[in-house]
């Protein structure tokens, strides 16, 4: 039997964070889905044509090197407004999420295209200076040389770009739980969604 877990929301609201930890409750199978744009946006930067490099993506260069960069999330950005890029990423997703053992997808189109009949969904968001905060340290704590008003204007730059695209925008899906982890702990925001998805569990 499969169930499948959406998670969404806006860059660095802590949705990774938040879907290993279900997916690791749950014993479920979890799918980083913004590294298929990011692992796209990697290769257009190395000049590649972006509809082509998304044909051509294979689960092992997810675990490339150098996909969590502020460059790279920029352009992850920019090809995930490509349909064409969007439609090749499709199939991957889907058939992930239908594992018979359970699966956790994270990203910003989840519960609202790619599994609009997922058994659960979550929308994490934060205030973007919260989620511009967390995300400098974290890139300071790995030694990249970045700077708070940086990060904070690629947060707000990306959002921008992801809300307003024409194809898969990111928004709520209207039978989403919101989990706002401004003022939460990881902890916290942890047990928010394992609660939200065992409420839902106990309907199925
Ligand atoms: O996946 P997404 O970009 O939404 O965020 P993330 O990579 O899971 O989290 C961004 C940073 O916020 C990480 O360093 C987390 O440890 C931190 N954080 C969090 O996720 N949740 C909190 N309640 C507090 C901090
Ligand atoms: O970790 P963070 O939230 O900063 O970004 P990410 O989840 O790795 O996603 C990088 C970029 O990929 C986003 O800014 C989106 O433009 C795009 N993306 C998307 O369009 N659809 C998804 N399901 C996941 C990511």
């Amino acid at each position: 039997m499969s169930f499948t877990i959406a998670i969404d929301g806006p860059a660095a609201a802590g949705k990774g964070t938040v879907a290993r930890a279900v997916a690791a409750h749950f014993g479920f199978a979890h799918l980083d889905t913004g590294l298929l744009y990011r692992a796209v946006g990697a290769r257009v930067l190395a000049g590649a044509e972006a509809v082509v490099a998304a044909r051509a993506l294979r689960p092992g260069d997810l675990e490339a090197d150098g996909l969590r960069t502020p460059q790279v999330a920029q352009a992850a950005s920019r090809v995930a407004t490509d349909p064409g890029v969007r439609a090749a990423l499709v199939a991957f997703q889907r058939q992930f999420a239908r594992r018979p053992g359970g699966a956790v997808l994270d990203g910003r189109d989840i519960g609202t295209v790619i599994c609009p009949g997922a058994e659960a969904k979550l929308y994490v968001t934060a205030s973007a200076e919260t989620r511009a905060e967390r995300r400098f340290l974290e890139l300071r704590d790995k030694g990249e040389d970045v700077t708070r008003a940086a990060v904070l204007a690629d947060v707000i730059a990306r959002d921008e770009r992801d809300m307003t695209r024409a194809d898969a925008p990111l928004k709520p899906a209207s039978d989403a739980v919101m989990i706002d982890t401004s003022d939460l702990s990881i902890d916290e925001a942890v047990r928010a969604a394992i609660a939200a998805v065992e409420a839902r569990r106990g309907l199925t």
